[in-house]
């Protein structure tokens, strides 16, 4: 399975084609908008979320409800663009050139993507780095996740801190659990904290700043055997790092115990194995990968996300044109969108899982796949 997308942050909208997905596999739109709804909230988002309210629409691959096998083109309509239909023409219109943007933001794809595609307005690196772009794998993470239900694999995440304030709830399999964080502002599962990190988000807004925190996502029911350790772009543990760092504004990535465990002896690290109707461990430190499989264990990671770059209180930078010290550009901007990007990692993870899934137990339709994969589940109950 494969996906590409297009579309800039004011454009007319962002589509996506992918090929690839399986035939015959039941779609709810009602579902992936609401994910697509789940991106756009969270406490500490700037006001273009209001006026997004994102709804995807389906050019093609799907008849009655199912998927037919045919690329799936999906389509989400800027709702702002009758205000943006001038200065985002592609036609050579007259414009004036003084709404260039010439103060590159420090932290953003602006200064380093001016000088690669050789632009004097930074509005043209802008527009496609910024992260609306995290739609269309919104998008398409909640279609896996669609294709992931017929194996019983959910995914989640939850807000671990945000701004250095940490929420140290132990958060076991259970929709209690998942229903408590999805109802929190900031994806976290204890109130006092999600509290106190809501003052600090006024706060820093006060203070014209930003915040970012840790996001950790838990991904169940995976089968043993996803990935490979035979080359070193089949290893899960790689491919799920890859697109999750790919995300906008990701610094870390940790699988499990990850940076903790260079810390410890072996003997408190590595999951002891168990034999009681299957293979099974008591411990998690691997977070459900060894050697670049999954292990039948819960997939757990956890990702990085740092603070916005857009600051209202201006950081220092260059104008592009007169070298001068100027104040960076402020475009309409979040505070915090560390809960978006957990959203956002759920999706790009179902993504990932869903393409592995394809790979082990291939298959044009879902009941080809569905087949392959209770054949192989026995042997595995039988090994
Ligand atoms: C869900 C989400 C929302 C974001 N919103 C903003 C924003 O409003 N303003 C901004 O400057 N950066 C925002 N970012 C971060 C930038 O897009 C990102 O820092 C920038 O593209 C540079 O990429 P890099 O941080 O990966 O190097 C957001 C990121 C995510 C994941």
């Amino acid at each position: 399975m494969r996906c590409l997308s297009a579309g800039e942050s004011h454009g007319k909208g962002l589509t996506c084609i992918i090929e690839g997905f399986p035939s015959n596999v039941e779609i709810n739109l009602d579902e992936i908008n609401g994910e697509l709804a789940r991106r756009q909230k969270g406490y500490g988002r700037g006001k273009r979320m209001i006026i997004e309210t994102d709804a995807v629409e389906v050019f093609s691959g799907m008849r009655f409800g199912k998927t037919m096998g045919s690329p799936i083109a999906l389509f989400i309509k800027n709702k702002d663009w009758e205000n943006w239909k001038i200065s985002m023409s592609c036609c050579n219109i007259f414009h004036d050139p003084d709404v260039a943007i010439t103060a590159p933001r420090p932290g953003h794809a602006d200064l380093p993507g001016a000088i690669k595609y050789n632009q004097d307005d930074v509005r043209n690196i802008l527009e496609r780095a910024s992260a609306r772009e995290t739609a269309t794998r919104t998008v398409v993470g909640a279609l896996s996740k669609q294709f992931l239900k017929y194996f019983n694999i959910e995914v989640h995440h939850r807000v671990v801190s945000i701004g250095g304030i940490e929420d140290m709830s132990v958060i076991e399999k259970g929709e209690h659990y998942w229903d408590r964080i999805r109802a929190s502002e900031v994806s976290m599962y204890d109130g006092d904290i999600e509290n106190k990190v809501k003052q600090l988000i006024d706060k820093t807004k006060l203070d014209g700043d930003t915040l970012g925190g840790v996001v950790e996502v838990m991904i169940y029911n995976v089968p043993v055997g996803l990935g490979s350790y035979v080359h070193y772009d089949r290893k899960l543990s790689a491919r799920l790092a890859m697109e999750i760092m790919s995300i906008q504004a990701v610094k870390g990535f940790e699988l499990g115990a990850g940076f903790k465990t260079s810390q410890i002896s072996g003997s408190k690290v590595h999951d002891e194995i168990f034999y009681q109707d299957g293979y099974h461990h008591k411990t998690n430190n691997a977070g459900g990968i060894e050697g670049g499989m999954s292990n039948g264990e819960t997939i757990q990671f956890r990702a990085a996300v740092k603070p916005i770059p857009t600051l209202m209180k201006a950081l220092k930078t260059v104008d592009i044109g007169t070298k001068e010290v100027v104040d960076a550009c402020k475009e309409r901007s979040d505070i915090c969108a560390v809960p978006a990007a957990g959203v956002v990692m759920e999706n790009v993870a179902a993504w990932v899982i869903a393409q592995e899934m394809v790979n082990k137990f291939g298959g044009d339709s879902i009941e080809e796949i569905m087949a392959n994969y209770n054949h192989y589940m026995t042997y595995v109950q039988e090994r």
